[in-house]
């Protein structure tokens, strides 16, 4: 079979690295790829929002199935382009997709369907939304309704800041028309989780759970990213917790997308927080997470092909929750220097080619290929080496052996992934299983 991978990230490289492991795929595309996935597969100049240029691709070259990344293809209609082309493609519609292309139909959907959340209320203008905040308090969180690649939410400890957010939405228009409607939701407090389920539009698969990290800097300081590093299972993701979350969140959600007439078809990604309260949804994402997917896929002892290609054509082989896997895995991230904020491209990057653990694996997002087969920056995120063993601790001492081995310039990374399942194994409230968690002597 001939698999089409949209997308450039390190997400796609570990998609590509595990759909390469399946007996049935026999060639892989990613368009537009970058300096690792040319290892795996084919890299194909097209870009991730070129839909046209990627229908054309996938019809040249009679791909059988077609795997998209990132949102913004989904949010902007790949699989229903693809579709209308009699091509398979696995991922949500257009209309689908809007659960995580907007907050607010996500939030109203959340409402009416009585799925667990913040209270929220959208605005349309800069002075109505002001006015809720002085009546609502701080600290609050502040949303920008449309895709704002990972940059259109403030959590605002105080009405200055608060009010800031609301001007670079609505008088700046820093997110264009993606920030023109406002979703404003009270703060919540608790751990976060990623729950990714492979959905048919009716049935799911609920692969491993994970937790990432968002901030720059160790202890949780320091700005947003995209994720500095990632590890799964997440213990705090009990077996009732997401018997849970099945019950009161993935089951309802796939119902009711049904009923509105727009199955869902795809990864849900369903950002949780964990409130005194229970599971609650911060946010959902049309798509694995990234770096999640890193660590997830290593523990899914099922043919991902399989799982992909049934779920697309609305069939999926495996349902319910993934069996647990014996291991755990650990992903860290290096990034450029200057990451989040501006950085230089085309650093030569050493030393990958000392890795040779085989638990260890380097997925690559920023980095391509100079003229000489050098390899080189090009992006904030550069690579997530991901590591498996038998518990997290040794999972993420052979991560950071690796990360010692590559070497750029301005690289930075966090040294306490997995600091939250490791402390919650040495107090006591996990007990030390085999395949699980072992706390760190
Ligand atoms: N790691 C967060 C995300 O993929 O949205």
């Amino acid at each position: 079979m001939k698999v089409l991978i949209v997308g450039n990230g390190g997400r796609e490289h570990a998609l590509a690295w595990k759909l390469a492991q399946s007996p049935k795929v026999g060639q892989i595309f990613i368009a537009p790829g970058n300096g690792g996935t040319c290892q795996i597969g084919e890299n194909v100049p097209v870009s991730s929002d070129d839909l046209e240029g990627l229908v054309q691709f996938a019809r040249k070259q009679q791909v059988n199935l077609t795997i998209v990344g990132p949102e913004a293809p989904l949010v902007a209609g790949i699989v229903d382009l693809f579709e209308s082309h009699g091509l398979l493609i696995f991922g949500p519609s257009r209309q689908a997709a809007q659960l995580e292309g907007s907050k607010h139909f996500a939030k109203t959907f959340m409402k009416e369907k009585g799925i667990p959340t913040a209270h929220s209320e959208s605005f349309g203008s800069f002075e109505t939304a002001v006015s809720y905040i002085k009546k609502r308090g701080t600290p609050i969180v502040i949303k920008a309704d449309g895709l704002a690649a990972g940059k259109g939410v403030t959590v605002a400890q105080d009405l200055t800041t608060a009010t800031q957010a609301l001007r670079d939405c609505f008088e700046n228009r820093a997110f264009g028309d993606a920030g023109s409607t406002v979703v404003i939701e009270d703060f919540l407090e608790g751990e976060e989780v990623s729950i990714l389920a492979i959905c048919d539009g009716q049935d799911y698969l609920i692969l491993p759970s994970s937790q990432d990290h968002k901030r720059l800097l160790d202890q949780d300081r320091g700005p947003n990213t995209g994720g500095m590093g990632a590890y799964s299972p997440a213990p705090v993701v009990t077996p009732s917790l997401l018997e849970k979350v099945e019950k009161f969140i993935i089951h309802p959600t796939l119902e009711g997308m049904t009923a509105q007439g727009s199955p869902y078809k795809g990864v849900l990604y369903v950002g949780l927080i964990l409130t005194r309260e229970g599971p609650k949804v911060l946010e959902f994402n049309c798509r694995m997470g990234d770096p999640e997917t890193q660590c997830v896929l290593p523990l899914v002892e099922f043919d991902l092909f399989d799982l992909f290609y049934s779920a697309a054509q609305g069939n999926l082989l495996h349902k319910g929750i993934c069996p647990p896997s014996k291991r755990a895995a650990a992903c860290v991230v290096m990034a450029s220097g200057g990451y989040p904020g501006s950085i230089q491209k085309g650093i030569a990057i050493s030393g990958t080619e000392k890795v040779q653990d085989e638990d260890v694996v380097i997925f690559h997002a920023g980095t391509g290929r100079a003229e000489n087969g050098q390899l080189v920056t090009t992006g904030g995120r550069v690579l997530g080496v991901t590591a498996c063993a038998e518990s997290l601790s040794s999972a993420l001492d052979k991560a950071y052996q690796a990360v010692g081995d590559i070497a750029f310039e301005g690289a930075q990374y966090r040294k306490d992934i997995g600091y939250r399942a490791i402390n919650r194994v040495s107090s006591g409230s996990i007990p030390e299983k085999p395949g699980g968690l072992k706390a760190k002597s």
